[in-house]
């Protein structure tokens, strides 16, 4: 009766196994000033203009003529053009080709019910931890894992990828060129890349590609996700795209036209109000007030990144992605209990992102300045 896939995952999610322990630790301790570096959540409230946006969305809802009822399942066209207008216009993406969810996690889940499950799936390890559950849970038979640190396309044949970059947890951004090659690798094998952009607004190197669309041919094997959460503080609020292109056909037929299907199908959508915070992210004043909230968190990665330097430790990361993963050298749970315990720092030890990441930790650089400078002191008074 029960989904026998769903059986079989025999460990609990990643970071609710973390919230576990770190809430079983704050009830012996509930004094701890815990610091956390650990799952990649907001560390600053609101912008002034998101807030605005939704409380005035709300306000017009309470009248009469502004009521609202069932949105469009793929998103506002409001919503949808600002993203083109900021984001895709030029790339040549058309508001139809962008489709509104309640983040990345959804659509990256939803995605598989587009897809025969005998098809070879692609996933890095070590690698953000919902790809391999979902497709788990999904049913995929075939899923052959790549090298999560170099993120390069392996030798054999893959059908359906999924790819991160700026990459989580590793916290590196693809180049130009080895993204290329991943491109060329779809065409050539006839696959499809789930290409999860959710932190592209934190690279800093101007020559690393922000989208995936910067390479030529993507459009034709590529579908980006995008999400507020990280760039505009919407962990709490719940808002992403994905971007299908109408030149992704597959059997001759048109992806994007099944994409709608499905998701005017299985929901109704983000709310009405919750989209207009986005659509007010994206504003000439939403953007400076999220840019300096995101060159905040850089800075704190500044911070963090100089200090393992200057202590001559090995790390990856932290410069154009708000992770950095830190070889440790240690048994990585054993790590993460040591940190909680002697330091109160909150991180995430590296073989919950898969087998390629043992002896390594990721930390989150989702904290203010202050908190990254006593993160330092902790881990000085650590050694
Ligand atoms: C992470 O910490 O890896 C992510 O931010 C968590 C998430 O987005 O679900």
């Amino acid at each position: 009766m029960i989904n026998p896939h769903l059986l079989q995952c025999k460990r609990s999610y990643l970071f609710f196994e973390i919230e576990q322990r770190v809430s079983s630790f704050r009830q012996k301790h509930p004094s701890a000033n815990l610091i956390n570096l650990g799952i990649g959540d907001i560390a600053l409230p609101l912008a002034p203009s998101i807030k605005d946006a939704i409380q005035n969305a709300v306000l017009q809802m309470s009248q009469e003529e502004g009521k609202k009822g069932y949105g469009p399942g793929c998103g506002y066209r409001f919503l949808r053009e600002a993203i083109v207008d900021t984001e895709y216009k030029k790339y040549d993406i058309d508001y139809k080709e962008i489709f509104i969810s309640d983040g990345i996690n959804s659509d990256i889940c939803h995605a598989s019910d587009l897809f025969n499950k005998d098809l070879t799936v692609l996933i890095a390890d070590p690698v953000y931890p919902l790809y391999k559950m979902t497709a788990a849970i999904d049913g995929f038979k075939n899923v052959v894992s790549f090298d999560g640190i170099t993120l390069l396309p392996p030798e054999e044949k893959g059908e359906l990828i999924y790819l991160c970059s700026p990459s989580n947890p590793v916290g590196v951004s693809l180049s130009r060129e080895d993204l290329t090659k991943w491109v060329q690798y779809a065409k050539k094998h006839k696959a499809i890349i789930l290409y999860d952009g959710a932190y592209a607004d934190f690279i800093q190197d101007s020559e690393k590609p922000k989208s995936i669309y910067e390479i030529p041919g993507a459009k034709e094997v590529a579908i980006e996700m995008r999400s507020f959460s990280k760039s505009a503080g919407f962990t709490g609020l719940r808002c992403g795209y994905s971007v299908v292109p109408k030149e992704l056909v597959v059997d001759g037929i048109e992806i994007n036209r099944l994409w709608e299907l499905r998701q005017e199908t299985k929901t109704n959508g983000v709310s009405y109000p919750i989209q207009k915070g986005a659509e007010a992210s994206l504003s000439g004043q939403g953007l400076m007030e999220t840019r300096a909230q995101i060159k905040e968190y850089q800075a704190s990665g500044a911070i963090i990144r100089t200090f393992l330097e200057k202590q001559g430790e090995t790390f990856l990361g932290g410069l154009d992605c708000p992770y950095i993963f830190w070889k440790v050298n240690k048994p990585s749970w054993d790590f993460f209990d040591e940190l909680l315990e002697k330091a109160n720092i909150i991180a995430i030890p590296g073989s919950g992102f898969g087998q390629g990441g043992e002896q390594y930790m990721r930390l989150s650089t989702f904290c203010t300045q202050t908190q990254a400078q006593e993160a330092i002191q902790r881990l000085c008074a650590l050694k």
